[in-house]
C-alpha cells in the first residue's frame, strides 16, 4: 500500500499526517528523532510541558486493545499542553452499529486537530486521512498488520541511543513477523536509515511470502541468525490474528524460537535485546534476558513520549530540531 506517500506528505515534501514509514526519506526521519532527542529533556523535568501544541485538541482513536500506545501518546500530547481526549471504543457509539466515519464525523465537529488511529483493520488510518479536511492530522497508531511508524522510530530512537551510527550495524527481527506492524515498519525504517543487515529470524510459517523483497535476510535457525549481531528485536506471538496452527506448540516454539542466555550467546557481547511489548516472557523471551543486563525494553517504552511528541510538534506545526527554538 503506497498510497500513504503521496497522502501524508504536502507539496513542499513536509510531513502533513504520519500513516507508514514506506516512502520516507532519510532526513525525514533523521528530522524526527533529532526532534525526539531534544525532547528527551523535557521528561526529566520537575515541570514536564511546553506550550508548543496549546489549545490543540487531540482524539487517542483506539479501536484495539493497547497500554504503552495509547498512554505514551496522552503523555506525549499532554506534555506538549494539546487538550487530550480518550475515545474508548468499549464505551462509544460505535459499539451500537455506528459507522467509523460516523463517528469520526462526530468527533470532527468538536473541533479535533489531530486523531491517532488504532484499528485492526489495515488502511484505518487512510482512509480517515483520505475523509476528513487536510488540516485535521491523523497518526496511525497501528492498523493491522500494516504499519506502526512511530513504533518504529521509538525502535530507531532506541537503537541509535545505544549505537551511535546505523550504518555499521546487524539488527536482527524475531519470531511473528506475518503478523507484524512493528516488524514491517522497522524494516523499512531501518533500511531508509543505511542499516546494512536485517535479519529475520522465524519459523517458514510465520514469514510472509517474499520477504526478502523487504531487504531482510532470512534465516530459520537462531545459532545462525543472532551470529554477531548488535540488536535484536523479538516480537510478540500475535496469536489473536493466527488462524489455524501456525506454531507446533509453545514449548516447542520457545525451544527454537524462545531468546534465551543460550542462545543470545552468539551475538555481540554488546548487543541490546528490544521488544515493543506487550511480552509473552516463556513464549517468546525468557524472563532472564528481558530483565537482564542487555534488555532496553523499558527504555524503548520512556524513548517512544518524546518520539511521539517529535512526530506530534513536527505534523502539527513545522517543527524540527533544527528550526524549533529552544524550549
Ligand atoms: C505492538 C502492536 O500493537 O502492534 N505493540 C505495541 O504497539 N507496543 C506489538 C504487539 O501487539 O505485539
Amino acid at each position: 500500500m503506497n498510497e500513504g506517500e503521496g497522502l501524508q506528505l504536502d507539496d513542499e515534501g513536509r510531513l502533513r499526517h504520519f500513516l507508514t514509514i514506506e516512502g520516507l526519506n532519510r532526513q525525514t526521519l533523521l528530522d524526527i528523532l533529532d526532534t525526539a532527542e531534544s525532547f528527551i529533556s523535557i521528561g526529566e523535568r520537575e515541570i514536564k510541558k511546553v506550550p508548543l501544541l496549546r489549545g490543540k485538541t487531540v482524539v487517542n482513536l483506539f479501536f484495539e486493545a493497547s497500554t504503552r500506545t495509547r498512554t505514551t501518546f496522552e503523555i506525549a500530547a499532554k506534555r506538549l499542553s494539546a487538550d487530550v481526549i480518550n475515545f474508548n471504543v468499549g464505551i462509544s457509539a460505535t459499539n451500537k452499529g455506528e459507522t467509523l466515519l460516523d463517528t469520526i464525523n462526530s468527533l470532527e465537529a468538536m473541533h479535533t486537530d489531530l486523531f491517532i488511529v488504532r484499528h485492526s483493520d489495515s488502511g484505518a488510518a487512510y482512509l480517515i486521512a483520505r475523509y476528513l479536511p487536510p488540516h485535521v492530522r491523523i497518526i496511525n497508531a497501528g492498523d493491522g498488520r500494516h504499519a506502526h511508524p512511530t513504533q518504529a522510530m521509538l525502535d530507531t530512537f532506541t537503537i541509535r541511543r545505544y549505537k551511535g551510527d546505523f550504518t555499521q550495524l546487524k539488527v536482527a527481527i524475531v519470531g511473528d513477523i506475518l503478523h507484524s506492524r512493528v516488524a514491517r515498519s522497522l524494516i523499512h525504517a531501518l533500511n531508509i536509515l543505511g542499516v546494512p543487515e536485517i535479519r529475520v529470524i522465524a519459523p517458514k510459517t510465520l514469514l510472509p511470502t517474499a520477504v526478502e523483497k523487504l531487504g531482510v535476510h532470512t534465516f530459520h535457525d537462531m545459532s545462525q541468525g543472532l551470529e554477531g549481531v548488535d540488536v535484536v528485536v523479538m516480537l510478540r506471538l500475535q496469536r489473536e490474528r493466527m488462524h489455524g496452527a501456525l506454531i507446533p506448540s509453545a514449548q516447542e516454539y520457545f525451544n527454537l524460537f524462545g531468546l534465551t542466555r543460550d542462545k543470545l550467546a552468539a551475538a555481540k557481547d554488546d548487543v541490546i535485546v528490544m521488544h515493543p511489548g506487550p511480552m509473552n516472557r516463556g513464549l517468546e523471551i525468557d524472563s532472564s534476558i528481558a530483565d537482564g543486563p542487555r534488555s532496553v525494553i523499558l527504555p524503548q517504552v520512556t524513548n517512544g513520549i518524546a518520539v511521539r511528541m517529535a512526530v506530534m510538534a513536527l505534523i502539527m506545526g513545522g517543527q524540527t530540531a533544527r528550526n524549533r527554538r529552544p524550549v
